[in-house]
């Protein structure tokens, strides 16, 4: 059988990922699961992560050890039967968020995720790209930021996703999320095509 897709969707708050993760779901008939979360001991998790204010390091164990149990329970049997699946965040997200926006190195992060995923990584990922400023004016309407959402926080994890971009041409798509969500689910199509 062969090994179904893995395309996940990056970017920072208010950038529209689970719109156009709802899109294209849609559009392809495929699976899509988010992240932290996904499974219910991953969704355990995301509560605890969200509504702590714990150490960084503590932080990123917690995303890398939801993401283990996203991967054993649910991508790992979908992928293997061949199925294509969408994802809302994956591994790039701690690079971005707990390797640059605090700091730990995204080379430390990316170990202890490898380690998670034994080694699992997209086909494609697209990053849906927009100014942390803009970002967090779309999300001010969600009635109060958490602690991720974070003007001076978001400017390192925005710069660390352009670097992995650009690190890593041939597996990201840069969008414009500026543009409207339809011409941003066409874009995406076509890159996913
Ligand atoms: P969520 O409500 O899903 O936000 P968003 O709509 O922006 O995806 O909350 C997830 C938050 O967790 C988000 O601010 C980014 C952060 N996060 C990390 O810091 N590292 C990670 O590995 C993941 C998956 C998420």
């Amino acid at each position: 059988m062969p090994r179904g897709r893995l395309n996940t969707v990056e970017g920072l708050a208010g950038a529209g990922k689970t719109t156009l993760v709802a899109g294209l779901a849609e559009a392809l008939g495929a699976t899509a699961l988010r992240e932290p979360g996904g499974v219910a001991v991953a969704e355990r998790i995301r509560d605890l992560v969200k509504g702590s204010d714990c150490d960084p390091r503590a932080e990123a164990l917690l995303f890398a050890a939801a993401r283990a149990q996203l991967v054993a329970e649910a991508l790992t049997p979908r992928l293997n039967a061949g199925e294509t699946v969408l994802l809302d965040r994956f591994v790039d997200s701690s690079l971005a968020y707990q390797g640059g926006g605090r700091g730990l190195g995204v080379e430390a992060v990316r170990e202890i995720n490898v380690f998670g995923t034994g080694g699992l990584t997209p086909d494609r990922t697209l990053y849906l790209r927009i100014d942390p400023e803009a970002g967090l004016d779309r999300v001010g309407g969600r009635g109060g930021a958490d602690r991720f959402e974070d003007l001076a926080l978001l400017r390192r994890v925005a710069a660390t996703y352009d670097w992995l971009a650009e690190t890593e041409p041939d597996r990201f798509v840069v969008l414009d999320a500026a543009q409207p969500p339809e011409r941003v689910l066409a874009a995406a199509l076509q890159a996913l095509g």
